[in-house]
Formats: C-alpha cells, sequence, structure tokens
C-alpha cells in the first residue's frame, strides 16, 4: 500500500497521442457543447467532452417523442439535432474550448461525402480529436448503416482520414453490428487511430394506451445501466481479438466509479458518461475522485496498471 504522503495516482491518459488529463470523457449528446452544465459542476475536471453529433448542415432532429425512460435504461431518438459544423465552430467551439477539457467532435452524416467535407472543416477547426460516428441508430440515411459491415465502415473511415491532416481519429461503433472485430479491423485498416464503443442498442417500446409505437421512427436507441453487461462484454472481447491493437474508449450504462474501474480493468483506454448525466449530473466527477480513491486504496500509480492482462 502507498503510504499517506505518497504522490497522488497519475489518472492522465494518452489516446493516439491526445493527452487527456483523466479518463473521463461526456458522451456525445448527452453533454451539449458543455454550456449546460457549467454552472452546475466543474466541467474544467474532465478528461475530455464530446460534442453533439454534427453534420455539414443543420438538422433539425426527429419528430414526436424523443426520449422515453424503461427499467434502469433510457431510449432516445433525438435524429441528429444540431447547428451544422459551420455554426458549431463559429458559435459553440470558442466557449467549449475555453472550458479546459480535450474537445472531441462526434462527426456525422448521411454520405460518405458529406462526411469527408465535414471532416475537411473540423480539422482546420481548434477541436483536439474527431470521433467519427457510424453509429447513430436515429438516423434514416447514413449514421448507423455505415457501421455495420466492415466495407461500409471502411468507405467512411478512409476519406475521414485522408480530411484529417495531424488531428486524431477515433471511430465510435455500432453495437449492432453482426459482426463487431470485423467492422472494427475495417475501420483500424482505413486509418482510425482509436475505437470508441458503445453507442446506443437498437431498440424499440409501444404506447399501449395509444396501442402504437412510442416512437414516430418506430425504433429508437437504448443506454443506461440495462446495457452495461453487455456493453462491457463487447469491450473485454475488443481489447482482446484486435491485432495491431489501437486504443478503445470503452462505455454503455456508466454510473458511478466502480462502473468505469470494470470498463478499465476490461481493457479500455478511458471511458465516456452518457446517460448517467441525465440523473445525477456529478456522476463524472464523482467517477474521476473514484477512480483515484481505488488507485490510492491499491497501491496503484498509473492508470494504465489496472487493466487485467491476459
Ligand atoms: C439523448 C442522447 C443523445 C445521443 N446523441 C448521440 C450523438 O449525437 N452521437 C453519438 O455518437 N452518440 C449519441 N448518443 C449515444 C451516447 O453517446 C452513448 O454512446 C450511449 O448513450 C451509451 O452510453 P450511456 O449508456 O452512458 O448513455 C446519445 C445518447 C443519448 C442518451
Amino acid at each position: 500500500m502507498t503510504s499517506k504522503n505518497a504522490a497522488p495516482p497519475d489518472l492522465s491518459v494518452t489516446i493516439a497521442g491526445l493527452r487527456l488529463q483523466n479518463p473521463v470523457i461526456a458522451a456525445s449528446g448527452t453533454f451539449g457543447y458543455g454550456r449546460e452544465y457549467a454552472g452546475i459542476i466543474d466541467v474544467s475536471r474532465l478528461g475530455g467532452i464530446c460534442t453533439k453529433g454534427l453534420t455539414l448542415n443543420p438538422r433539425q432532429g426527429n419528430t414526436g417523442i424523443r426520449l422515453w425512460e424503461t427499467p434502469s435504461g433510457l431510449l432516445n431518438s433525438i435524429g441528429l439535432e444540431n447547428p451544422g459544423i459551420p455554426a458549431f465552430i463559429e458559435n459553440e467551439l470558442p466557449h467549449l474550448r475555453a472550458l479546459g477539457p480535450a474537445v472531441i467532435a462526434n462527426l456525422s452524416g448521411s454520405t460518405v461525402e458529406e462526411y469527408a467535407e465535414g471532416a475537411a472543416l473540423l480539422n482546420a477547426s481548434s477541436v483536439d480529436m474527431i470521433e467519427l460516428n457510424i453509429s447513430c441508430p436515429n438516423v434514416k440515411a447514413g449514421g448507423m448503416t455505415f457501421g455495420l459491415n466492415p466495407e461500409a465502415a471502411a468507405s467512411v473511415t478512409a476519406p475521414v482520414r485522408r480530411a484529417l491532416t495531424g488531428k486524431p481519429l477515433m471511430v465510435k461503433l455500432s453495437p449492432n453490428a453482426p459482426d463487431l472485430a470485423a467492422v472494427a479491423r475495417a475501420c483500424i485498416n482505413a486509418g482510425a487511430d482509436a475505437l470508441s464503443l458503445v453507442n446506443t442498442f437498437k431498440a424499440m417500446a409501444i404506447d399501449v394506451q395509444k396501442r402504437r409505437p412510442v416512437f414516430d421512427n418506430i425504433s429508437a436507441g437504448l443506454s443506461g445501466p440495462a446495457i452495461k453487461p453487455i456493453a462491457l462484454r463487447m469491450v473485454w472481447e475488443l481489447c482482446r481479438e484486435l491485432k495491431p491493437a489501437v486504443p478503445i474508449i470503452g462505455f454503455g450504462g456508466i454510473a458511478g466509479a466502480n462502473d468505469a474501474l470494470e470498463f478499465l480493468m476490461a481493457g479500455a483506454a478511458a471511458i465516456q458518461v452518457g446517460s448517467a448525466t441525465f440523473a445525477h449530473p456529478a456522476t463524472m466527477i464523482e467517477i474521476i475522485d473514484g477512480i483515484a480513491d481505488y488507485m490510492r486504496r491499491c497501491g496503484i500509480a498509473k492508470l494504465e496498471d489496472i487493466a487485467i492482462r491476459g
């Protein structure tokens, strides 16, 4: 065990050349552009912030009900509502940048051309990293359709990689892919520097009073504690299957330090927190403190030593 006077544990991680002060990142679509939470928690303590999914042009998002709670989970059908990349860069990025944590732009699109054009704009901005979203289940064109098979995933990863000169590229995978490892390998071969998983699971709900599906799109994406054991299993397997290895950012249902530690032990280089922030805005801060406490108690000096080997 470490003595009381030992140096504080080092929570910093480096993902594809980008240094984060700790491994806790706000998940896309659950933290806006940082504004909403800036008065509630000390946002500067986070490792990173992933923006809401950004598309080249503004999107209104889906009609009808967009959020629906389930036992231990949340269904969403937002449909990538966002102001468009040029407006994000002009109106949101300066404020987001000033908050302190690394800024990760979540990039989405309907066509390969749209993704590549969006990537070029973000490449010229001050964002630190791109998270390529090929896993959104809530849009009719693009989104998850690119993330379900290896060829489609590579067809968008490669041009986005070419558009990025000097910024790291992380690809966000869909848990709905029939062969996740094959999609992951295709993304790495096409130039991904890191992978993040999971996005939401395709799911649905029916309003029995109205006798019709809750969502106008019929299906929606399931997140929250309900998905955690499945997401953890996927991260564990991918960390062991992938050769060559790239850093894997693991998440899905993380709601406390213990959950975060499970993903780090499974082999994740960092974690993201999404739905839990809605229920309890201080979740990420408590996770950062909880990981540090655990390392102190167990005498672990460096975060990378937490992973279970083999
Ligand atoms: C309301 C809502 C909006 C989301 N929007 C996006 C998005 O724009 N882009 C994206 O890649 N993921 C989006 N996600 C998925 C989350 O980033 C995350 O992958 C997923 O919710 C699993 O993590 P969690 O269980 O901690 O919420 C969204 C999730 C929710 C709940």
